[in-house]
């Protein structure tokens, strides 16, 4: 009598699992079954509508003010030659001494062409205006 009941759980078992790929919110996509050796399975074209809309936002090519205040220039001048002042501006305040760091890195590790003096000036500036004591919003 007991192995009926285990027959019947496992018609049931399989009942289910045959169901599985309609029920409701499951979406199958794709191809996941071994493929032939030397072909690529190409995946399934987006199931789109005809009428669909489509749109991109703007790239985002905003990049921030700087800081006012002097050194400003210098900053302008001599940390945009490699990338965008985003660079400065994207970091989290940082301690007076990692922008000493970060200058010292740019110019020994990156060889950024900065004389000792604006480089100085530059390290002050961006201790005055990105670390954690000083650095508005
Ligand atoms: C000679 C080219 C060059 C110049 C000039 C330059 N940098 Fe960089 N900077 C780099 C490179 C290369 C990176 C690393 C880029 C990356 O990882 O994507 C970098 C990255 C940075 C970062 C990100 C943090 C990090 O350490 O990777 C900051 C902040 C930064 N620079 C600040 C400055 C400042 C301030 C100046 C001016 C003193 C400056 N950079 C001038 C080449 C330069």
């Amino acid at each position: 009598m007991r192995n009926y009941y285990w027959i019947l759980l496992m018609a049931l078992g399989l009942f289910a699992l045959a169901q599985g790929d309609t029920l409701p919110g499951v979406v199958q996509e794709g191809n996941y079954a071994p493929g032939t050796l030397g072909s690529i399975t190409q995946p399934l074209p987006a199931s789109s509508q005809p009428d669909s809309v489509y749109s991109v936002g703007a790239w985002p090519t905003y990049t921030p003010e700087l800081a006012d205040g002097p050194g400003k220039e210098l900053v302008q001048g001599y940390c945009q030659v490699c990338h965008s002042s985003t660079y400065i501006t994207m970091q989290p305040p940082l301690p007076a001494a990692t922008w000493d760091a970060e200058v010292k890195k740019m110019i020994n590790t990156f060889g950024a062409p900065i004389p000792q003096d604006a480089a100085a000036q530059i390290t002050a500036y961006l201790q005055a205006h990105y670390t954690p004591e000083t650095r508005k919003p």
